[in-house]
């Protein structure tokens, strides 16, 4: 009888064991990860994609003991699906965490959904300075405009360039470049005369004539990722390439993804930026190389690191917090630093943007390839957008 009862009694626990088991199998910590998939952006979400599944293939599935799910979403570039999404990845799937937003609109339209539901959203890709003041659970791994610029005007003033064109994409993160530039470039004693450009279908040719027609000594230019190629080829067709006017800007307009279809075009652009496929690091050659490995055809660029990052800090937040979300993990991911592909970097606790070395690149042909060959660091820049609110 005794014997039996204590079979018995092992027998109830190997069930309460089965039963929580399962029940944790069933409690995996779900990523939602938003990206353009689709249409004229899809370049950015295809290379945060590669690069989330790169990190997760490398560090495996499993953080705190818990499974990690990644549910990739395509918003298609358009903000009202983004935000669609998002309402159903935290009603229905339950998602810990948020993360990918290619574009600016993107990312704004969710962040009362963050706020409302708690749900940290970790932003790979856009890059308007204000972004992280819409909800206090956006988080930033990509870079701002602002931060890439202004050591761009103090380059130029110190080369021999004393009067600037610039040409932006008539939105956010162009409005931001064109004001970090005219604002630091101005201080230093250079000339700026302001263009903008339509965001969607751009059309570039009458803002380069007007280009033409100025003879600055360059010509600064602001396009998100994707779309610096079509910006190259009316370039060359206005004549620009041979006029002498030096092309300058923060990194997007000769992005790794899409800069060695440009040809000798771009040889010589000088541009300022978090990232480089030719960075030499360690870090940034094991990256470069699994990268392309698991992805043949393709270079990372810098929308790729700031998805390869953004899951990094994703993981260690959730080993801090034993895979909890909401309030513990925003708080877990500030202040966290590391050594990424692009150099060191951390999370600032204040504003929850990234802090990083902007290097100053130029286009070179290296082995056959076009690179952005980096040859001068600003060591861990901030925003200087909310730097200056702060002080
Ligand atoms: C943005 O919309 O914030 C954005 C997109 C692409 C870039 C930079 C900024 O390359």
């Amino acid at each position: 009888m005794r014997r039996r009862t204590f079979l018995g009694a092992a027998g109830a626990a190997a069930v309460t064991l089965a039963v929580s088991g399962a029940a944790l199998a069933q409690e995996a910590v779900k990523i939602g990860l938003i990206l353009p998939m689709t249409g004229p952006f899809a370049s950015t979400g295809r290379q945060i994609e590669a690069a989330a599944k790169l990190y997760m293939q490398q560090q495996g599935d499993t953080v705190g003991g818990k499974k990690i799910q990644l549910i990739v979403k395509d918003d298609t570039g358009v903000a009202d699906v983004t935000k669609r999404l998002a309402q159903e990845l935290i009603v229905n799937d339950k998602i810990a965490v948020m993360a990918g937003f290619g574009l600016t609109p993107l990312a704004l339209a969710p962040a009362p959904l963050a706020t409302q539901a708690k749900v940290p959203a970790v932003v790979m890709a856009a890059a308007t300075a204000t972004i992280t003041e819409a909800s206090p659970f956006i988080v930033r791994t990509s870079f701002t405009l602002p931060q890439a610029t202004v050591p761009m005007a103090e380059w130029a003033s110190q080369n021999g360039i004393k009067k600037v064109v610039t040409l932006v994409s008539d939105y956010g993160p162009g409005i931001d470049a064109e004001k970090a530039f005219t604002g630091a470039f101005t201080a230093k004693g250079g000339q700026v005369e302001n263009l903008r450009v339509p965001l969607a279908n751009p059309d570039f040719s009458p803002f380069l004539q007007k280009v033409a027609d100025a003879k600055p000594d360059a010509l600064f230019v602001f396009v998100p990722s994707g779309i610096g190629a079509q910006f190259m080829k009316q370039f060359v067709e206005r004549g620009l390439d041979k006029s002498g006017v030096k092309l300058i800007g923060p990194g997007d307009v000769t992005d790794d993804d899409i800069l060695n279809g440009m040809g000798d075009v771009a040889l010589g652009a000088i541009t300022t930026q978090h990232y480089s496929a030719s960075h030499d690091s360690p870090e940034n050659k094991a990256f470069v190389e699994a990268f392309k490995k698991a992805n043949p055809g393709m270079r990372p660029n810098f929308m790729a690191v700031g998805g390869y990052d953004g899951m990094h800090l994703i993981y260690e937040g959730l080993k801090k917090t034993n895979g909890q979300g909401g309030q513990a993990l925003i708080d877990a991911m500030k202040g966290m630093s590391w050594t990424s592909p692009r150099g060191p970097v951390s999370i600032d606790p204040q504003t929850r943007d990234i802090i990083q070395n902007i290097y100053v690149r130029k286009v070179e042909r290296k082995d056959g390839e076009l690179y952005n060959v980096e040859f001068a660091t600003i060591p861990n820049v901030k925003d200087p957008v909310k730097a200056a609110k702060a002080n």
